[in-house]
């Protein structure tokens, strides 16, 4: 069955609209774990703008199913994971200005300081996904950096509509297709919601999807246990009859 991790960022940008301490993303973690989660993803930014270094560290001491940590690759979050040890990292581009990760990794173009970041946390243990978009190149680097896993940009899916949207999830299928013959796993993430996440969960060789924004959205009107267990059901359902 494809893999659910729950994203418990937004829980943490509501506390920071009042730079208080609730509601706190370890509670989210909590319940999404009782609504039947397969792991928790946090995403340490760099600004600090939602997850903070304690709740990391307080993550790393409640999750013990699988805990990502989404991160740049720079110095000071290389450092913050070796330290930490999440169960994988996922390493994703950063742009302060943006609302969210906008665009995959150039992996192509930062090889080097790709490969070193994975080789470090390799090197500890760490298992590596790289968050790139539905592209040919962008695999093919991945698996050249020596990434364990990727994990597939599905925005532009998301984003499309009519002819478009179904060009993009052909997009999707033929990337995981390709990555699971050059030997990485695969998993897919971003702007998938209720409505979405059926057409990408039922795709053979997918190992797993990354969702936060629609969970946490649905988690305020009926409550963090019930959302995280709609969406479990709802990828349960589309992917029975998938083939990895
Ligand atoms: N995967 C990655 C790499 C992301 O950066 C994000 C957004 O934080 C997600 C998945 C989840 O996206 P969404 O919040 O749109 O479900």
């Amino acid at each position: 069955m494809v893999f659910l991790g729950v994203n418990v960022d937004h829980v943490a940008t509501l506390r920071q609209a009042r730079k208080g301490v609730e509601p706190d993303p370890l509670m989210g973690a909590s319940l999404a774990i009782l609504g039947g989660a397969d792991g928790i993803t946090a995403h340490l930014r760099e600004d600090r703008r939602h997850i903070n270094d304690r709740d990391l560290r307080m993550l790393r001491e409640l999750v013990a199913i699988e805990l990502n940590l989404e991160m740049a690759a720079t110095k000071e979050m290389l450092g913050i994971a070796l330290e930490v040890k999440p169960d994988m990292v996922t390493l994703v581009p950063e742009k302060r200005q943006e609302l969210t990760t906008e665009g995959g990794l150039d992996v192509a173009g930062e090889r080097r300081k790709t490969a070193d970041a994975i080789k470090r946390l390799k090197d500890a243990g760490i298992p590596v996904s790289l968050f790139i978009d539905p592209d040919e190149d962008a695999i093919e680097a991945s698996a050249q950096a020596g990434a364990d896993m990727v994990e597939i940009h599905t925005g532009y899916y998301a984003n499309a509509r009519g002819q478009q949207a179904q060009k993009e999830l052909k997009r999707v299928q033929a990337s995981i297709s390709l990555a699971k013959s050059a030997g990485i796993m695969v998993n897919a993430g971003h702007g998938l919601n209720y409505t979405n996440a059926a057409q990408v969960a039922k795709m053979p060789g997918l190992r797993g999807l990354y969702i936060g924004h629609s969970i946490i959205s649905r988690a305020v009107f009926v409550g963090m246990k019930e959302a995280v267990r709609e969406m479990r059901d709802l990828i349960a359902q589309a992917s029975a009859g998938a083939c990895a």
